[in-house]
Protein backbone atom coordinates (compact mmCIF):
# COMPACT_ATOMS: atom_id res chain seq x y z
CA UNK A 1 0.00 0.00 0.00
CA UNK A 2 1.17 3.35 -0.81
CA UNK A 3 1.66 5.95 2.25
CA UNK A 4 -0.24 8.32 1.67
CA UNK A 5 -0.71 11.48 3.48
CA UNK A 6 -3.32 13.24 2.07
CA UNK A 7 -2.71 12.59 -2.18
CA UNK A 8 0.79 12.67 -1.85
CA UNK A 9 1.72 9.22 -2.48
CA UNK A 10 5.20 8.27 -2.47
CA UNK A 11 7.54 5.98 -4.53
CA UNK A 12 11.07 4.87 -4.26
CA UNK A 13 12.80 3.46 -6.63
CA UNK A 14 15.13 0.42 -5.46
CA UNK A 15 17.53 -2.51 -5.88
CA UNK A 16 16.68 -4.98 -3.96
CA UNK A 17 16.47 -9.27 -3.78
CA UNK A 18 13.30 -11.12 -4.31
CA UNK A 19 12.88 -15.01 -3.39
CA UNK A 20 10.96 -16.11 -6.37
CA UNK A 21 11.92 -19.46 -5.47
CA UNK A 22 12.36 -20.07 -1.31
CA UNK A 23 15.82 -19.59 -0.32
CA UNK A 24 17.48 -18.04 -3.31
CA UNK A 25 17.71 -14.43 -3.42
CA UNK A 26 16.95 -13.14 -7.12
CA UNK A 27 18.25 -9.41 -7.76
CA UNK A 28 15.57 -7.06 -8.63
CA UNK A 29 14.31 -3.73 -8.63
CA UNK A 30 11.27 -2.78 -6.85
CA UNK A 31 9.63 0.84 -5.82
CA UNK A 32 9.54 0.59 -2.06
CA UNK A 33 9.51 -2.97 -1.89
CA UNK A 34 11.80 -5.16 -3.65
CA UNK A 35 10.42 -6.15 -6.86
CA UNK A 36 7.39 -4.38 -8.32
CA UNK A 37 5.73 -1.58 -6.47
CA UNK A 38 3.06 -0.51 -4.35
CA UNK A 39 -0.99 -0.19 -5.81
CA UNK A 40 -1.87 3.49 -5.73
CA UNK A 41 -5.63 4.29 -5.91
CA UNK A 42 -6.91 7.72 -6.93
CA UNK A 43 -10.01 9.34 -7.65
CA UNK A 44 -10.82 11.07 -10.65
CA UNK A 45 -10.81 15.22 -9.87
CA UNK A 46 -8.17 14.76 -7.19
CA UNK A 47 -5.03 16.41 -7.42
CA UNK A 48 -2.29 13.94 -6.48
CA UNK A 49 1.56 14.26 -5.54
CA UNK A 50 3.52 11.76 -6.75
CA UNK A 51 7.09 11.77 -5.38
CA UNK A 52 9.16 9.52 -6.91
CA UNK A 53 12.66 8.77 -5.76
CA UNK A 54 15.34 7.26 -7.30
CA UNK A 55 17.61 5.26 -5.25
CA UNK A 56 18.67 2.90 -7.91
CA UNK A 57 22.45 3.26 -9.12
CA UNK A 58 21.36 3.84 -12.49
CA UNK A 59 18.99 6.98 -14.12
CA UNK A 60 15.20 5.91 -14.65
CA UNK A 61 11.86 7.70 -15.27
CA UNK A 62 8.24 6.45 -14.09
CA UNK A 63 5.48 6.79 -16.66
CA UNK A 64 1.64 6.76 -16.25
CA UNK A 65 0.31 4.39 -18.50
CA UNK A 66 -3.10 5.23 -19.37
CA UNK A 67 -3.47 8.54 -17.63
CA UNK A 68 -4.59 11.93 -19.45
CA UNK A 69 -1.81 14.24 -18.03
CA UNK A 70 0.11 17.24 -19.28
CA UNK A 71 3.29 16.20 -20.86
CA UNK A 72 5.90 17.29 -18.55
CA UNK A 73 3.51 14.92 -16.11
CA UNK A 74 3.35 12.10 -18.28
CA UNK A 75 7.12 10.20 -16.93
CA UNK A 76 8.16 8.97 -20.05
CA UNK A 77 11.65 9.46 -21.79
CA UNK A 78 11.98 13.07 -20.95
CA UNK A 79 11.40 13.09 -17.21
CA UNK A 80 14.93 11.61 -16.50
CA UNK A 81 15.60 11.06 -12.60
CA UNK A 82 19.27 10.91 -12.31
CA UNK A 83 20.22 8.51 -9.28
CA UNK A 84 19.98 10.01 -6.05
CA UNK A 85 17.28 12.89 -7.21
CA UNK A 86 13.36 13.01 -6.92
CA UNK A 87 11.06 14.09 -9.33
CA UNK A 88 7.03 14.52 -8.32
CA UNK A 89 4.35 13.97 -10.82
CA UNK A 90 1.67 16.46 -9.98
CA UNK A 91 -1.24 16.20 -12.12
CA UNK A 92 -4.91 16.12 -11.29
CA UNK A 93 -6.95 13.39 -12.50
CA UNK A 94 -8.84 13.59 -15.42
CA UNK A 95 -9.55 9.86 -16.25
CA UNK A 96 -12.91 7.58 -15.25
CA UNK A 97 -12.43 4.39 -13.04
CA UNK A 98 -10.00 2.32 -14.73
CA UNK A 99 -6.87 0.22 -14.18
CA UNK A 100 -4.18 2.04 -15.28
CA UNK A 101 -0.16 1.37 -14.34
CA UNK A 102 3.17 2.73 -13.91
CA UNK A 103 6.52 1.44 -15.30
CA UNK A 104 9.69 2.89 -16.43
CA UNK A 105 10.43 4.23 -19.06
CA UNK A 106 13.95 5.03 -19.59
CA UNK A 107 15.30 5.16 -23.34
CA UNK A 108 16.54 2.05 -24.32
CA UNK A 109 16.48 0.67 -20.55
CA UNK A 110 12.51 0.14 -20.39
CA UNK A 111 12.92 -3.49 -21.09
CA UNK A 112 15.50 -4.44 -18.72
CA UNK A 113 14.32 -2.20 -15.82
CA UNK A 114 10.52 -3.45 -16.47
CA UNK A 115 12.12 -6.58 -16.43
CA UNK A 116 13.34 -6.19 -12.88
CA UNK A 117 10.56 -5.35 -11.51
CA UNK A 118 9.96 -1.28 -12.05
CA UNK A 119 6.48 -1.33 -12.82
CA UNK A 120 2.97 -1.20 -10.51
CA UNK A 121 -0.64 -0.70 -10.73
CA UNK A 122 -2.72 2.67 -10.84
CA UNK A 123 -6.62 2.39 -10.20
CA UNK A 124 -8.32 5.01 -10.71
CA UNK A 125 -11.79 5.44 -9.18
CA UNK A 126 -14.90 7.88 -10.05
CA UNK A 127 -18.33 8.31 -8.61
CA UNK A 128 -20.06 6.51 -11.83
CA UNK A 129 -18.40 3.50 -10.74
CA UNK A 130 -18.71 3.71 -6.77
CA UNK A 131 -22.51 3.55 -7.40
CA UNK A 132 -22.82 -0.15 -9.15
CA UNK A 133 -22.95 -2.96 -7.11
CA UNK A 134 -19.48 -4.65 -8.41
CA UNK A 135 -16.62 -5.95 -6.05
CA UNK A 136 -14.57 -3.31 -5.48
CA UNK A 137 -13.15 -4.30 -1.85
CA UNK A 138 -9.34 -4.31 -2.75
CA UNK A 139 -7.34 -7.18 -1.80
CA UNK A 140 -10.90 -9.79 -0.79
CA UNK A 141 -12.81 -9.43 -3.76
CA UNK A 142 -11.10 -6.60 -6.30
CA UNK A 143 -7.60 -8.35 -7.54
CA UNK A 144 -5.05 -6.99 -9.08
CA UNK A 145 -3.16 -9.49 -11.37
CA UNK A 146 0.13 -8.03 -12.72
CA UNK A 147 0.44 -11.18 -15.08
CA UNK A 148 4.27 -11.51 -16.25
CA UNK A 149 6.41 -14.37 -17.90
CA UNK A 150 10.20 -14.68 -16.61
CA UNK A 151 13.42 -16.38 -17.04
CA UNK A 152 15.53 -17.48 -14.10
CA UNK A 153 19.23 -18.83 -15.14
CA UNK A 154 21.17 -21.91 -13.19
CA UNK A 155 21.79 -19.07 -10.34
CA UNK A 156 18.02 -18.21 -10.02
CA UNK A 157 18.92 -14.47 -11.38
CA UNK A 158 16.38 -12.79 -13.84
CA UNK A 159 18.29 -13.48 -17.19
CA UNK A 160 17.87 -10.41 -19.63
CA UNK A 161 20.47 -11.56 -22.40
CA UNK A 162 21.63 -9.68 -25.16
CA UNK A 163 20.75 -11.97 -27.62
CA UNK A 164 19.60 -10.47 -31.21
CA UNK A 165 16.43 -13.02 -31.37
CA UNK A 166 15.03 -11.42 -27.84
CA UNK A 167 15.40 -8.27 -29.42
CA UNK A 168 13.88 -9.63 -32.19
CA UNK A 169 10.56 -11.02 -31.11
CA UNK A 170 10.97 -9.86 -27.80
CA UNK A 171 12.42 -11.29 -23.79
CA UNK A 172 9.98 -14.08 -22.99
CA UNK A 173 9.94 -16.45 -20.28
CA UNK A 174 9.08 -19.95 -19.12
CA UNK A 175 7.78 -19.36 -15.65
CA UNK A 176 4.96 -17.56 -15.18
CA UNK A 177 4.96 -14.68 -12.23
CA UNK A 178 1.88 -13.10 -11.03
CA UNK A 179 2.22 -10.10 -8.55
CA UNK A 180 5.69 -10.81 -8.41
CA UNK A 181 4.88 -14.68 -7.06
CA UNK A 182 5.42 -17.80 -9.14
CA UNK A 183 2.01 -20.40 -9.06
CA UNK A 184 0.37 -18.33 -6.76
CA UNK A 185 -2.90 -19.39 -5.11
CA UNK A 186 -5.90 -17.10 -4.34
CA UNK A 187 -8.82 -18.14 -1.48
CA UNK A 188 -11.68 -16.74 -2.49
CA UNK A 189 -14.13 -15.78 0.56
CA UNK A 190 -17.01 -14.38 -1.56
CA UNK A 191 -18.96 -16.18 -4.15
CA UNK A 192 -17.54 -13.90 -6.91
CA UNK A 193 -14.29 -11.97 -7.42
CA UNK A 194 -13.27 -8.99 -10.09
CA UNK A 195 -10.34 -9.83 -11.30
CA UNK A 196 -7.67 -6.43 -12.31
CA UNK A 197 -5.73 -8.10 -15.31
CA UNK A 198 -2.44 -6.41 -16.34
CA UNK A 199 -0.61 -7.75 -18.95
CA UNK A 200 3.11 -6.55 -17.78
CA UNK A 201 4.84 -8.99 -19.63
CA UNK A 202 7.77 -7.56 -21.91
CA UNK A 203 6.48 -9.02 -25.03
CA UNK A 204 4.34 -11.93 -24.64
CA UNK A 205 0.58 -12.21 -25.56
CA UNK A 206 -1.27 -13.89 -22.45
CA UNK A 207 -4.85 -15.61 -23.96
CA UNK A 208 -6.66 -16.45 -20.58
CA UNK A 209 -9.15 -18.82 -19.84
CA UNK A 210 -10.54 -20.94 -16.74
CA UNK A 211 -9.29 -24.59 -16.62
CA UNK A 212 -12.94 -26.03 -15.88
CA UNK A 213 -14.28 -23.62 -18.67
CA UNK A 214 -16.22 -21.52 -16.76
CA UNK A 215 -17.31 -18.52 -18.30
CA UNK A 216 -16.61 -14.88 -16.64
CA UNK A 217 -17.42 -11.50 -17.18
CA UNK A 218 -15.79 -8.65 -19.07
CA UNK A 219 -16.33 -5.37 -16.98
CA UNK A 220 -13.66 -2.81 -18.15
CA UNK A 221 -11.14 -2.56 -20.78
CA UNK A 222 -7.85 -0.47 -20.31
CA UNK A 223 -9.49 2.87 -19.45
CA UNK A 224 -13.29 1.91 -18.92
CA UNK A 225 -16.01 -0.17 -18.08
CA UNK A 226 -17.56 -1.15 -21.37
CA UNK A 227 -21.19 -0.20 -22.16
CA UNK A 228 -22.72 -4.17 -20.85
CA UNK A 229 -21.07 -6.96 -19.38
CA UNK A 230 -19.69 -9.32 -21.98
CA UNK A 231 -19.36 -13.43 -21.22
CA UNK A 232 -16.50 -14.86 -22.46
CA UNK A 233 -14.61 -18.32 -22.18
CA UNK A 234 -11.53 -16.74 -23.36
CA UNK A 235 -9.54 -13.39 -23.45
CA UNK A 236 -6.14 -12.20 -25.07
CA UNK A 237 -4.32 -9.30 -23.65
CA UNK A 238 -1.47 -8.40 -25.03
CA UNK A 239 1.54 -6.33 -23.39
CA UNK A 240 0.06 -3.23 -22.10
CA UNK A 241 -3.25 -4.07 -22.13
CA UNK A 242 -5.77 -4.51 -19.21
CA UNK A 243 -8.85 -5.73 -18.38
CA UNK A 244 -11.29 -5.90 -15.71
CA UNK A 245 -13.72 -9.23 -15.24
CA UNK A 246 -15.93 -10.90 -12.84
CA UNK A 247 -15.75 -14.45 -12.26
CA UNK A 248 -17.79 -16.74 -9.97
CA UNK A 249 -16.04 -18.42 -7.84
CA UNK A 250 -18.39 -21.29 -6.52
CA UNK A 251 -16.96 -24.73 -7.18
CA UNK A 252 -16.56 -27.92 -5.20
CA UNK A 253 -12.84 -27.94 -5.99
CA UNK A 254 -10.01 -25.57 -6.67
CA UNK A 255 -9.11 -24.26 -10.41
CA UNK A 256 -7.26 -22.34 -12.48
CA UNK A 257 -6.71 -19.25 -14.53
CA UNK A 258 -4.73 -20.54 -17.61
CA UNK A 259 -2.79 -19.10 -20.32
CA UNK A 260 -3.11 -21.12 -23.68
CA UNK A 261 -2.53 -20.62 -27.24
CA UNK A 262 -2.29 -17.49 -28.83
CA UNK A 263 -5.05 -17.63 -31.52
CA UNK A 264 -3.70 -18.43 -34.82
CA UNK A 265 -4.44 -14.62 -36.31
CA UNK A 266 -2.24 -13.16 -33.75
CA UNK A 267 0.62 -15.87 -34.63
CA UNK A 268 3.86 -15.18 -36.02
CA UNK A 269 3.06 -15.85 -40.55
CA UNK A 270 6.12 -16.77 -41.64
CA UNK A 271 9.65 -15.52 -41.63
CA UNK A 272 13.19 -16.57 -40.18
CA UNK A 273 11.89 -16.36 -36.72
CA UNK A 274 8.21 -18.11 -37.23
CA UNK A 275 9.31 -21.48 -35.39
CA UNK A 276 10.80 -20.20 -32.53
CA UNK A 277 7.91 -17.51 -32.43
CA UNK A 278 5.07 -20.11 -32.93
CA UNK A 279 6.97 -22.38 -30.39
CA UNK A 280 6.89 -19.32 -27.79
CA UNK A 281 3.08 -17.98 -28.59
CA UNK A 282 2.25 -21.76 -28.18
CA UNK A 283 2.84 -22.47 -24.37
CA UNK A 284 0.73 -22.83 -21.69
CA UNK A 285 1.04 -21.94 -18.00
CA UNK A 286 -0.91 -22.05 -15.17
CA UNK A 287 -1.80 -18.59 -13.88
CA UNK A 288 -3.56 -18.54 -10.97
CA UNK A 289 -5.25 -21.63 -8.60
CA UNK A 290 -8.29 -20.25 -6.72
CA UNK A 291 -9.97 -22.13 -3.81
CA UNK A 292 -13.15 -21.79 -3.59
CA UNK A 293 -15.00 -20.23 -0.89
CA UNK A 294 -14.99 -22.87 2.55
CA UNK A 295 -18.29 -22.07 3.97
CA UNK A 296 -21.66 -20.87 2.24
CA UNK A 297 -21.56 -17.62 0.79
CA UNK A 298 -24.40 -15.02 0.23
CA UNK A 299 -25.66 -15.03 -3.27
CA UNK A 300 -23.97 -12.02 -5.07
CA UNK A 301 -26.09 -9.75 -6.55
CA UNK A 302 -26.25 -9.44 -10.39
CA UNK A 303 -24.31 -7.67 -12.33
CA UNK A 304 -25.58 -4.24 -13.44
CA UNK A 305 -27.19 -4.20 -16.95
CA UNK A 306 -25.91 -1.18 -17.77
CA UNK A 307 -22.45 -0.57 -16.90
CA UNK A 308 -21.32 2.70 -19.00
CA UNK A 309 -22.43 4.86 -21.44
CA UNK A 310 -19.67 5.36 -24.06
CA UNK A 311 -19.61 8.76 -26.84
CA UNK A 312 -18.59 6.47 -29.97
CA UNK A 313 -16.47 9.16 -31.75
CA UNK A 314 -17.91 9.29 -35.51
CA UNK A 315 -15.61 8.82 -37.78
CA UNK A 316 -16.72 11.96 -39.50
CA UNK A 317 -15.06 13.96 -36.38
CA UNK A 318 -11.68 13.21 -37.68
CA UNK A 319 -10.04 16.39 -39.62
CA UNK A 320 -6.85 14.03 -39.85
CA UNK A 321 -6.27 10.81 -41.04
CA UNK A 322 -2.73 9.86 -40.06
CA UNK A 323 -0.56 6.76 -41.22
CA UNK A 324 1.45 4.78 -38.90
CA UNK A 325 3.43 1.91 -40.09
CA UNK A 326 5.24 -0.34 -37.59
CA UNK A 327 8.25 -2.30 -39.64
CA UNK A 328 11.00 -4.57 -38.02
CA UNK A 329 13.60 -6.48 -40.32
CA UNK A 330 16.24 -5.22 -43.25
CA UNK A 331 14.25 -3.80 -45.92
CA UNK A 332 10.80 -4.92 -45.32
CA UNK A 333 8.08 -2.80 -45.75
CA UNK A 334 8.41 0.90 -45.73
CA UNK A 335 5.73 3.77 -44.44
CA UNK A 336 6.37 5.92 -47.25
CA UNK A 337 5.25 3.67 -49.79
CA UNK A 338 1.74 4.38 -47.98
CA UNK A 339 2.25 8.34 -47.99
CA UNK A 340 -0.83 10.09 -48.43
CA UNK A 341 -2.59 13.58 -47.23
CA UNK A 342 -0.69 16.79 -46.59
CA UNK A 343 2.09 15.43 -43.87
CA UNK A 344 2.44 12.25 -44.83
CA UNK A 345 5.87 11.30 -45.07
CA UNK A 346 7.08 9.96 -48.44
CA UNK A 347 10.53 9.41 -47.49
CA UNK A 348 12.34 5.73 -48.55
CA UNK A 349 15.12 4.09 -47.04
CA UNK A 350 17.77 5.95 -45.09
CA UNK A 351 17.64 4.23 -42.06
CA UNK A 352 20.74 2.72 -41.36
CA UNK A 353 19.72 -0.68 -41.12
CA UNK A 354 17.93 -0.17 -38.12
CA UNK A 355 15.39 -3.29 -37.13
CA UNK A 356 12.83 -1.81 -35.59
CA UNK A 357 10.97 1.02 -36.96
CA UNK A 358 8.30 3.45 -37.53
CA UNK A 359 7.13 5.29 -40.77
CA UNK A 360 10.87 3.99 -41.51
CA UNK A 361 12.84 5.48 -39.03
CA UNK A 362 14.25 4.54 -35.76
CA UNK A 363 12.70 6.37 -32.32
CA UNK A 364 14.96 9.59 -32.89
CA UNK A 365 14.82 12.52 -29.75
CA UNK A 366 15.00 14.90 -32.18
CA UNK A 367 11.92 13.88 -34.64
CA UNK A 368 8.47 14.81 -34.15
CA UNK A 369 6.03 12.66 -36.00
CA UNK A 370 3.46 14.81 -35.54
CA UNK A 371 2.05 17.86 -34.00
CA UNK A 372 -1.56 18.34 -33.66
CA UNK A 373 -3.88 21.44 -32.60
CA UNK A 374 -5.69 20.70 -28.84
CA UNK A 375 -9.05 19.46 -29.47
CA UNK A 376 -8.36 17.91 -33.05
CA UNK A 377 -9.93 14.57 -33.51
CA UNK A 378 -8.02 12.11 -35.51
CA UNK A 379 -8.08 8.06 -37.28
CA UNK A 380 -4.80 6.64 -36.35
CA UNK A 381 -4.54 3.55 -39.42
CA UNK A 382 -1.92 1.39 -38.22
CA UNK A 383 -0.17 -0.65 -40.48
CA UNK A 384 2.19 -3.46 -39.16
CA UNK A 385 4.77 -4.61 -41.95
CA UNK A 386 6.00 -7.51 -40.11
CA UNK A 387 5.18 -11.24 -39.61
CA UNK A 388 4.41 -10.96 -35.70
CA UNK A 389 1.74 -9.10 -33.88
CA UNK A 390 2.64 -5.59 -32.27
CA UNK A 391 0.76 -4.30 -29.46
CA UNK A 392 0.45 -0.06 -30.67
CA UNK A 393 0.20 1.98 -27.50
CA UNK A 394 -0.52 6.03 -27.75
CA UNK A 395 0.33 7.75 -24.87
CA UNK A 396 -2.44 10.50 -22.99
CA UNK A 397 -5.23 10.11 -25.31
CA UNK A 398 -7.92 6.87 -24.83
CA UNK A 399 -9.03 5.90 -28.45
CA UNK A 400 -11.75 3.51 -29.65
CA UNK A 401 -11.05 0.72 -32.31
CA UNK A 402 -12.65 1.64 -35.35
CA UNK A 403 -11.48 -1.86 -37.29
CA UNK A 404 -9.26 -4.19 -37.89
CA UNK A 405 -7.97 -5.87 -41.02
CA UNK A 406 -11.56 -4.03 -42.15
CA UNK A 407 -13.67 -5.61 -39.83
CA UNK A 408 -15.49 -3.96 -36.38
CA UNK A 409 -13.52 -4.74 -33.71
CA UNK A 410 -14.03 -7.54 -30.85
CA UNK A 411 -17.07 -7.29 -28.50
CA UNK A 412 -14.09 -7.25 -25.60
CA UNK A 413 -12.57 -3.85 -26.97
CA UNK A 414 -15.64 -2.06 -27.27
CA UNK A 415 -14.50 0.31 -24.55
CA UNK A 416 -11.68 3.06 -24.30
CA UNK A 417 -8.28 1.95 -24.69
CA UNK A 418 -4.63 3.07 -25.22
CA UNK A 419 -2.95 -0.13 -26.32
CA UNK A 420 -4.33 -2.11 -29.22
CA UNK A 421 -2.95 -5.45 -30.77
CA UNK A 422 -2.20 -5.02 -34.16
CA UNK A 423 -1.70 -8.76 -36.38
CA UNK A 424 0.67 -9.60 -38.46
CA UNK A 425 0.55 -7.93 -41.88
CA UNK A 426 -2.85 -6.60 -40.28
CA UNK A 427 -4.09 -3.00 -40.12
CA UNK A 428 -6.19 -1.23 -37.45
CA UNK A 429 -7.94 1.85 -37.54
CA UNK A 430 -8.54 4.00 -33.73
CA UNK A 431 -10.24 7.42 -33.59
CA UNK A 432 -9.07 9.93 -31.05
CA UNK A 433 -9.47 13.13 -29.56
CA UNK A 434 -6.69 15.02 -28.56
CA UNK A 435 -7.35 17.29 -25.63
CA UNK A 436 -5.14 19.07 -23.78
CA UNK A 437 -2.99 21.91 -22.77
CA UNK A 438 -0.79 22.86 -25.22
CA UNK A 439 3.15 21.81 -25.29
CA UNK A 440 5.14 22.00 -28.34
CA UNK A 441 7.95 21.13 -26.41
CA UNK A 442 7.56 18.43 -24.17
CA UNK A 443 6.41 15.27 -26.63
CA UNK A 444 4.36 12.32 -25.77
CA UNK A 445 5.00 8.84 -27.05
CA UNK A 446 3.63 6.10 -29.66
CA UNK A 447 5.25 2.66 -30.03
CA UNK A 448 4.96 -1.07 -29.80
CA UNK A 449 4.25 -2.32 -26.24
CA UNK A 450 6.69 -5.32 -27.19
CA UNK A 451 9.68 -3.30 -24.62
CA UNK A 452 12.21 -4.43 -26.65
CA UNK A 453 10.55 -2.97 -29.98
CA UNK A 454 10.49 0.30 -27.71
CA UNK A 455 13.77 0.37 -26.82
CA UNK A 456 15.26 -0.86 -30.50
CA UNK A 457 13.39 2.33 -32.35
CA UNK A 458 9.56 1.11 -32.75
CA UNK A 459 8.51 4.47 -30.96
CA UNK A 460 7.78 8.16 -32.01
CA UNK A 461 6.61 11.51 -30.70
CA UNK A 462 4.08 13.71 -30.95
CA UNK A 463 3.40 17.05 -29.53
CA UNK A 464 0.29 18.68 -28.39
CA UNK A 465 0.33 22.63 -29.54
CU1 LIG B 1 3.23 1.56 -21.02
CU2 LIG B 1 4.98 4.32 -23.34
O1 LIG B 1 4.07 2.94 -22.14
CU1 LIG C 1 1.91 4.86 -21.86
CU1 LIG D 1 6.53 -4.75 -31.65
Amino acid sequence: EAQADGFHYYLRARHGETEFYPGQPTATMGLNGSYLGPTLQVRQHEQVHIHVQNDLSEATTLHWHGMDLPAEEDGGPYQIIQPGNAWTARYTVKNPAATCWYHSHMMHQTGRQVYHGLAGLLIVDDEHHRSLPLPRDYGVDDIPLILQDRLFDDQGQLSYPDRMDDHMVGMRGDVMVVNGVISPTFIATTGRVRLRLLNAANARAFTLAFSDGRHFDLIATDLSLIEKPLTLETLMLSPGERAEIVVDTLSTQPFTLVNLPVPSTYQAHFGLLSDLMRELDTQAFDVLTIIPPAAAVPAAPALPAQLNDIDWLPEQDASYHRLIAMQMGEGQGNGGKRGGGPGARRERGGWGGGKHRINGRMMDMNFIEASIVAGTTEIWEITNDSPMMHPFHIHKVHFQILDRNGEPPGEDERGYKDTVRVPPFGRVRVIARFSGESNPHIPFMFHCHILEHEDNGMMGQFVIV
